[in-house]
């Protein structure tokens, strides 16, 4: 089958990698891809990956079996029904069920229809009622901007008036701005992405990421600055009692709304005292998890994706997993998360593919110049990705190889999965 993945960054280099692994899969086409996708896949331009018709149209001269959508910003705004009406199947929800990412306070209103354990939360418009739910929850504050944010979107701070601000901030952008107040979660965070095709519900392996810029959970909240997986230290039976609690229950209430669910149901958990509670949903897959799951899974990927697309999931076969450890650091510009600094030569890639420890280098904030010369392209322009035996030597790896990479100004934290290394859980912040 021939595959057409939608997406820039290290997510779709990783999705890429694996399904180009999967002996169904003939060829895979990126759009607009990356220089790093480029080496393995052909890559075609899309000026605007929110445009539906262009996907479809690409789709079609292509003659794509499968479309998988990388990032939400298309999915919110409905490229998978324009590509889905066309004929071709896709892999990412309909606009209706990509809200699930789209807007937290509907996030909230599904959660609460289903019966899943989330924190208790008020949807505000007006700066009193941010004040109101605020004093009724106490510090740690948590205050969510409903809609997209890139990350960007959530603070927790125990400061009163530092969460007022960010919600001021939300509320003054105009149109619909509301926020979403919560009640803290306490105990350490985890991701879980499972595959869903409007009615079954297949989990993938958990994994960890780390949102803060520095080490130590220091900083401003970022896209994501590494991960891991598998979560040793997770509970027996985590994943099926996440889908039992959480993900089927929400898959069934948004089918039974005539919006099923068809693509990733990424739900980001926190493990608490009262056992786990969703931080937030998001509908595709996790950036940077992704590139530590997706190297694990043994399972073809492309025939997933597609039995998926095609509500035919109910019939795959039990997911097998490689038994190693993978771990992945992602390089990023200087300036990040502010503003990010571009241009910058990039070297050391070549001696990290030919030094034969396994690392690998996925792509993200990349570009070729007019001298075709590496550069820096965006925010977080690497993720570099090791397996290992355990977590020791994968991080051993990873770190060595990143230690390679030659970025002027560039930063990463040395401490992704350290915690986990010394057989300890790493505190979430329910970013
Ligand atoms: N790793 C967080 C996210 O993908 O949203």
């Amino acid at each position: 089958m021939k595959v057409l993945v939608i997406g820039t960054g290290a997510r779709e280099h990783a999705i890429v990698t694996a399904l180009l692994r999967d002996p169904s899969v003939d060829a895979v086409v990126a759009a607009p891809g990356n220089p790093g996708i480029d080496q393995v896949a052909l890559c075609r331009p899309l000026p605007d990956p929110t445009d539906g018709a262009a996907v479809a149209d690409l789709a079609q001269e292509i003659q794509a079996d499968l479309v998988v959508i990388g990032p939400e910003v298309p999915l919110v705004a409905g490229v998978a029904d324009v590509v889905r009406e066309s004929g071709i199947p896709v892999f990412g929800p309909s606009a209706a069920a990509a809200q699930l990412e789209g807007s937290k306070a509907f996030a909230k209103q599904v959660m609460a229809a289903a019966e899943v354990p989330t924190a208790m939360a008020h949807v505000c418009t007006t700066e009193e009622q941010v004040a109101e739910a605020l004093d009724a929850f106490g510090p740690p504050h948590v205050v969510k901007d409903d809609g997209l944010a890139a990350g960007k979107g959530v603070v927790v701070t125990d400061d009163r008036e530092a969460a007022l601000e960010h919600a001021r901030a939300c509320l003054t952008r105009g149109g619909d701005a509301t926020v979403v107040v919560e009640d803290y979660l306490d105990g350490p965070e985890a991701s879980l992405f499972c595959l869903c095709d409007g009615t079954t519900v297949v989990p993938l392996a958990l994994a960890q990421d780390f949102k803060r810029v520095g080490e130590g959970d220091e900083g401003p909240n970022t896209g994501g600055m590494g991960a891991y997986s598998p979560l040793d230290w997770a509970p027996e039976g985590l994943a099926e009692d996440v889908v039992a609690r959480v993900a089927q229950p929400t898959v069934d209430e948004m089918a039974a709304r005539g919006t099923p669910f068809v693509g990733v149901l990424y739900v980001g958990l926190a493990l608490t005292s009262r056992g786990p509670k969703v931080v937030e949903f998001n509908v595709r897959f996790g950036d940077p998890e992704t590139q530590v799951v997706l190297v694990r899974l043994e399972t073809p990927l492309g025939a997933l994706l597609l039995a998926a697309a095609t509500g035919e999931l109910a019939g795959s076969p039990e997911l097998r997993w490689s038994p190693q450890h993978a771990v992945t650091v992602v390089v990023a510009s200087s300036g990040y998360p502010g503003t990010p600094r571009t241009g910058d030569p990039l070297f050391g890639l070549e001696q990290i593919s030919a030094d034969g420890s396994g690392a690998s280098v996925l792509h993200a904030g990349t570009a070729l110049d007019e001298q075709g010369a590496l550069v820096s392209a965006g925010g977080r322009v690497l993720s570099v990705v090791a397996l290992g035996d355990d977590l020791a030597s994968a991080r051993r790896t990873v770190y060595e190889a990143v230690d390679r990479v030659d970025l002027p100004g560039s930063h990463h934290r040395r401490d992704i999965a350290l915690a986990a290394e010394r057989g300890q859980v790493q505190a979430g912040d329910q970013q």
